[in-house]
């Protein structure tokens, strides 16, 4: 169910209507939650975070997910739950940071969304996730060492997203929003997208 984010004054909608959904990939750490809200606050349209979702629908949290149906059985989930959120009107889409990676995901991602890259450096992603705990796959003994791993081998399918915005430290979430909407827009005019652009100008 996609709701509209709630808009405050400084954040009025664009004066552009958003035609696709907008997809944020990149690993854990990049951001993709709270860029997102503030993004879709921004833009005026709804916020899915996809393993909200999966939680939702699996009744589990993820690490219980992992747990007791294994990884195979959530990357299935995962894929699914994206494909019905990409059917439901345009929003702002934070996925896991695994889902770009597998096929089908990706390339379900990239016909019907507008796919953007948060890319941060490790050293910043592992400042923003090592005290947080909920991400299976960082219970490890060394999780800065997975997560540079994940990074190396991850980088390449992120690589392949619409559109890629580096998340610097000290960045705002209000700063990155801004940043990805022009990103997204010269992406458009630059006639990116073949199949449709992702903003209708309304002014
Ligand atoms: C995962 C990232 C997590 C979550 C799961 C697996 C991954 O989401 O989907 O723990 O494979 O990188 P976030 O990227 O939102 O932390």
């Amino acid at each position: 169910m996609i709701e509209r984010s709630p808009m405050t004054a400084e954040t009025r909608p664009a004066p552009f209507k958003l035609t696709r959904t907008i997809v944020l990939v990149g690993l854990m750490g990049a951001g993709k939650t709270s860029v997102g809200k503030r993004l879709a606050g921004m833009l005026g349209v709804g916020f899915v975070d996809s393993d909200v979702e999966i939680e939702e629908a699996a009744g589990m949290t993820i690490p219980e997910i992992f747990a007791s149906l294994g990884e195979p059985a959530f990357r299935d989930g995962e894929r699914r739950v994206i494909g019905r959120l990409l059917a439901e009107r345009p929003h702002v889409l934070a996925t896991g940071g695994g889902s770009f990676v597998e096929p089908r995901t990706r390339a379900e991602i990239k016909s019907l969304g507008t796919s953007v890259w948060l890319r941060a450096d490790v050293d910043l992603l592992f400042e923003r996730v090592r005290d947080r705990p909920g991400r299976p796959l960082l219970q490890v003994d060394d999780p800065k060492a997975v997560l540079t791993d994940l990074n190396t081998r991850r980088a390449p399918f992120y690589a392949e997203a619409d559109v890629t915005v580096d998340s610097r430290r000290g960045c705002s979430h209000e700063t990155m929003a801004r940043t990805i909407i022009e990103a997204i827009r010269a992406y458009d005019l630059a006639g990116g997208l073949a199949r449709g652009s992702t903003f209708e100008e309304t002014m």
